[in-house]
């Protein structure tokens, strides 16, 4: 399987995101590949936010290496699932890929343990650090009802 997950700045939410389910796919011997991107440029090149990297550190979890990059069209065909963070990144990958793009392998992360309800993990962006434990609580469920779907 390889899975990309999305938000807007890739800073916050999607780089947990990617290290949970790379350490959860690791646990379990699964040969996946899982990576990041963020539909903003504003961010591409920066490490995750320091309270992502907080939250994910006091999971055991050093996030630090990940540099933020851009979601590009050509990801829809590089990758088996896009898991995005929110509606508005959803909106945002319609925006990148034109209307004539096949959008069949983009859905909501939470559509995983909230099927068909199309919530969003709320962007901890504008918060304080509250939020970064909501986002990984949110993130960690739906992950590990990814690896129990598809591995
Ligand atoms: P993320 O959070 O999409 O979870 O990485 C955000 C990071 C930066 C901005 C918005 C959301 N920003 O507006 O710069």
């Amino acid at each position: 399987m390889k899975i990309l997950m999305v938000c807007l700045g890739n800073i916050c939410r999607s780089p947990l995101a990617e290290g949970i389910l790379k350490k959860m796919a690791d646990v379990k011997g699964l040969n996946w590949v899982i990576d990041s991107a963020g539909t903003e440029a504003s961010h591409v090149g920066d490490p995750p936010h320091r309270l992502s990297q907080k939250v994910a550190r006091e999971h055991g979890m050093d996030i630090s290496s990940q540099r933020a990059r851009r979601f590009k069209k050509s990801d829809l065909q590089d990758f088996d699932k896009i898991y995005v963070m929110a509606e508005d990144v959803y909106q945002d990958i319609l925006d990148i890929s034109g209307k004539e793009a096949d959008l069949s392998k983009v859905d909501l992360l939470l559509n995983e343990i909230y099927p068909g309800e199309d919530q969003s993990v709320p962007d901890p962006w504008y918060g304080g650090e509250d939020g970064y434990h909501e986002a990984w609580d949110l993130i960690f469920s739906a992950c590990s009802q990814i690896i129990e779907t598809y591995s």
